[in-house]
This record gives structure tokens, sequence and C-alpha cells, in this order.
């Protein structure tokens, strides 16, 4: 059987997100079939249909999703119909050499679903992060479902799935911050305010919010940051270190992307401090510093993919702090939304007026 659904394409480079009708296979064997309810707008929607990522167009967008399970294939034993699921883009194979040496956060493998899902005239939809869940019904390789408590509200659980975990696990896995730590965090967006409460979460002494914009320090103030500063305003390296005895802090993360407040998060750091990039720059970006400075500051310098998350192990463990009311994930959702807004979202996005707009299906 084929499932006839609602879902949000991007055709072609720069053109607008589209809402049109996708066919759906029912799941074959290690396949689940995923009725969505929920699905956060990211960066990453508007790079593929920017054609920043690739240009295998038309891509089915939306991958920061929850939903129930509504059917599964042959040989799927982890999930089954009814489950309440958050997509995940790490379904680790348990069999590449990362896997092998004891670390599936790296997996080269991940799972997707085998089978197409289609345009109405056949043609192939490549989904977003081997996702697309900007659609009523979604098919995925089982693993990239994960169960978690369906207390949580979709809109909330959904986060989990992309840059609310990239923000917390880069603080709390990649960096990892311990308790007592100083923490600065230069770009206060979604994934920036989420590394701000995971930097809280794991007991941080001080926790540094940098941006441009006075309205996004509010916001990290809210999520835990004990001081903010405008680097349009303040040199924030000096600041920084200013803020922490004069010594520059234990953590930087950098949640921008770009090689100045790459540079910035080097320089904001205590001698064999340790710096985590999780902001995404681009081709093009170079880094030019003394490499003395490379050595002679040491430390760690780190880049954190999705937050080195394992969605098994941390999705359900983060929405039960959600639901004990000890990580507001909640307070990143500033709009719910229909699936013709997804347009619209994007550019309230680019105008820095959202953390997350998220779609209610
Ligand atoms: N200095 C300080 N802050 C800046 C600067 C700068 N030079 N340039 C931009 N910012 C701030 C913006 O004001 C914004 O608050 O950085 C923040 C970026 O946040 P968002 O645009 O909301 O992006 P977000 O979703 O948080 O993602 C950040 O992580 O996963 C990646 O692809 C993602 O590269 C992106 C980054
Ligand atoms: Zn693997
Ligand atoms: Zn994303």
């Amino acid at each position: 059987m084929t499932h006839d659904v609602r879902g949000v394409i991007a055709r072609a480079k720069g053109a607008p997100a589209e809402l049109t009708r996708v066919l759906v296979p029912d799941p074959g064997p290690g396949e689940a079939l995923v009725a969505i309810q929920a699905c956060g707008v990211c960066h990453t929607d508007l790079h593929y249909r920017e054609a920043g990522i690739g240009e295998d167009f038309p891509y089915l967008l939306g991958h920061e999703a929850a939903g129930v399970v509504e059917a599964v294939g042959e040989g799927v034993t982890g999930v089954a119909p009814g489950d309440f699921v958050v997509l995940n883009w790490r379904a680790v194979c348990g069999e590449c050499r990362a896997c092998r040496r004891g670390r599936p956060w790296y997996c080269f493998a991940t799972h997707n679903a085998s089978q197409k899902m289609t345009l109405a005239d056949g043609t192939p939809l490549s989904p977003a992060l081997g996702i697309g869940a900007f659609v009523d019904k979604t098919l995925v390789a089982a693993g990239q479902c994960t169960k978690v408590d369906p207390a949580a509200p979709a809109e909330v659980a959904g986060l989990l799935g992309c840059g609310v975990m990239a923000g917390l696990g880069a603080a709390l896995n990649t960096a990892p911050v311990v308790r007592g730590d100083t923490v600065a965090v230069i770009g206060c967006g979604g994934v920036g305010d989420a590394a701000i409460l995971g930097a809280q979460l794991a007991g941080a002494r001080t926790i540094i919010g940098v941006d441009v914009d006075p309205r996004k320090l509010e916001w990290a103030r809210q999520f835990g940051a004990t001081h903010v500063i405008n680097s349009r305003e303040t040199d924030p390296v000096e600041r920084i270190r200013e803020l922490t005895g004069g010594f520059g802090a234990d953590v930087v993360i950098e949640a921008i992307g770009r090689p100045e407040t790459y540079e910035q998060a080097f320089y904001a750091r205590d001698l064999a401090g340790t710096v985590v990039l999780v902001g995404v720059p681009t081709p093009r970006m170079r880094l030019d510093m003394p490499l003395l400075d490379f050595f002679g500051r040491g430390g760690a310098l780190k880049s954190s993919w999705y937050g080195d998350c394992l969605p098994e192990r941390d999705f359900p463990m983060l929405t039960d702090l959600y639901l004990q009311g000890r990580l507001p994930l909640d307070k990143f959702v500033t709009e719910t939304i229909g699936l013709d807004d997804v347009e619209e979202a994007f550019a309230k996005m680019e105008r820095g007026e959202v953390l997350r707009s998220v779609v209610k299906l």
C-alpha cells in the first residue's frame, strides 16, 4: 500500500518551500512508517533549499521531529506501532570502524530507509538528513526511531532530534563541561542557548553568553547565562577574561560557525582549556592564526557533530529531565505553525525573530 499524504518540498535551488502531494510506501524490512506530530524548522532545511548541502532536488524538508509509529516492516523489533518516538539521523550501525572501537557517536554508516518516498508522478525525493518530516507520514529506518516518554508534547520532544541536541550535547558530551567549570558560549541562537542550558545542567559555575543581538542576550539569560556580552559593543575576549579571574573560560563553545568567532573562542579560553565548534562553517571559510598559539595555549580543540549524541541514551534521558521540570525545553518553541507556513518560518529565522518555529500536524 502507498500512503498519499501532504509534504513540504524544495523543488529546485532557491525555489520557495512548497506544499505538495507525497507518496510514502509501506515499510519494508528494517523500516518504520511514522505519523509525524511535530517538526521544527532548522537552518539545515534552509541550506537544502539553497543547494548548500547538495543538488539532489527535490528534497523532502524537515528533520527535527516526533510522532507515533504507524507500521513496521519485517524484522523490526526495537519499535512497534503506537510507540511515541523522536526521529534521529544517527541510527548507529554497530559494525563500522567507529562502532567497533566503542565510539558509536561517530558512526560512519548510519541507517536510513531503503525505499524512496516520491512525488505523485513518481519522482524520488531526497529526505533532509535521511528523515524528511514536514509530511503527514514519513518512512525511516527503524533505528532512526527513538522511544521517549509519551507524556512529553511532540513539539518539545521533537527538538531533541537536531539543533537542541547539538547544543546540549556540545556542552554535555563533547566538551564535556563538568561541575565548577567556567563556560562561554558564542552565538546565542537555538544551538547556543541549548549549550547554555547544557552547561547549567552540568553544574558550570559561570556561564557567559555572547551575541550581537540584545534580544538574543535576553533569551540567553533566561536559559541560564550568568553574564552576557554584546560583542558589537564590547570586546568579548577581554570581557570573558575579566569575568573569569583574568584567565579565560575553561570551555568556550562556538555556536555560529564563522572564522572570526572561532578565533574569539580560541583566545577567550584559559590555558589548556577546551574549544568546541558546534556552528557549521561554509566550505570557503579559512582560518589564519599563529601556529605557535595552538602549541603554546595547549588544551583541546574539538568539533561537535550532532552533539556527539547517542539517541538511545540521550533522548529518553533528556525527555525525562524535561518532564521533571529540570530542563525547560519548551522555551525553545517560539511558535507553532502549520505545514503551509514553512517558507514564512524561514524568513523569520533569517531575521532572527525565533528560536524555533515548530510545525504541528
Ligand atoms: N558575533 C556574535 N554573535 C553572532 C555573530 C557574531 N559575529 N554573528 C551571528 N551571531 C549570532 C546571531 O545573532 C544568532 O543569535 O549567532 C546566533 C546564531 O543563531 P541562529 O542563527 O539562531 O542559529 P542556530 O540555529 O543557533 O545554529 C547555529 O549551529 O548547527 C549549527 O547550522 C547551525 O551554523 C549554525 C549554528
Ligand atoms: Zn557504525
Ligand atoms: Zn537540523
